[in-house]
């Protein structure tokens, strides 16, 4: 078990669906025309929802490599049209090498590097480079948070929740928010064309109310220890109907040197 729920992902599946920058599966997609078949690396695969969004992006038939460290999450991921599917339950902590052997030709993620530490992403990013992958992360968590209308307690609510998202939650000290600018300066310096897209959540309580619901309980709880129950609460009450939330992710796609 991650902590990660089935639930919590198969919930947020269709917002991420619809967050997604279509310009850069576009790119990702043209990146890789004329290729009969390709190696993808997917970490903190889940229940599949990178592999059911990025695969139809790609003409090429795909060989995906699912790791995650869940084997409840992974038992739930399926197979798409034009691919193959392998699952790896491994904790990621421990490294990345046995998964590069043989080397991916995409290394890919969704919703997961905001859990990682800088160290575990410049080991990582050193050894995409070092076998020339493209490199293709969606919705990474960028910082922003916004919940309308207003609450006095938002600004306070949202720094506790950021200082919850760089616990270490087992791949070093995570960071949280500032993970994309991290993997974008670093995959830079090593020579990658770097592509970067907003795809945000924008939540509105008419189409998304149990999103919302399940979103402010989460970031409520999260944040209980740092501000007080009874502040969360408050806090919590009023968040449970609010009629729009935006919330911030950046999607990076990164192309290897020629
Ligand atoms: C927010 S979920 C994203 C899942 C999926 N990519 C998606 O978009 O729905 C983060 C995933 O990372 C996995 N994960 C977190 N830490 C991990 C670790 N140390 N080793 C392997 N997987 C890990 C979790 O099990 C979970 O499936």
């Amino acid at each position: 078990m991650s902590g990660f729920s089935a639930d919590w992902l198969a919930l947020r599946g269709p917002a991420d669906a619809r967050a997604r920058d279509t310009g850069l599966g576009v790119r990702l997609g043209a990146h890789f025309a004329g290729r009969n078949r390709l190696r993808v690396l997917d970490l903190g695969a889940g229940r599949g929802a990178n592999l059911r969004a990025t695969a139809g992006l790609i003409g090429a038939s795909q060989h995906w490599v699912l790791a995650d460290n869940d084997a409840a999450l992974l038992a739930r991921a399926e197979p798409m049209p034009n691919t193959t599917v392998e699952f790896r339950e491994v904790d990621l902590a421990a490294g990345v090498a046995g998964l590069f052997d043989p080397a991916p030709d995409l290394l890919t993620a969704s919703a997961f590097f905001d859990l990682c530490g800088s160290e575990w992403i410049d080991r990582l990013v050193a050894a995409v480079a070092s076998c020339g992958a493209a490199f293709y992360a969606a919705l990474t968590y960028d910082g922003r948070g916004d919940w309308l209308p207003p609450h006095p307690l938002d600004a306070e609510v949202l720094a506790a929740f950021h200082a919850d998202q760089k616990r270490d939650k087992g791949l070093g000290p995570a960071l949280g928010p500032g993970a994309h600018a991290h993997l974008s300066a670093r995959l830079r310096g090593q020579g990658y064309g770097v592509f970067e897209a907003a795809s945000d959540w924008c939540l509105t309580q008419s189409a998304d109310a149990e999103l919302i619901a399940v979103l402010a309980q989460g970031s409520a709880a999260a944040v209980a220890g740092t501000v007080g129950s009874e502040r969360a609460e408050i806090w919590l009450a009023s968040r449970i109907g609010a009629e729009r939330v935006t919330i911030g992710h950046r999607d990076l796609l990164a192309l290897p040197p020629k």
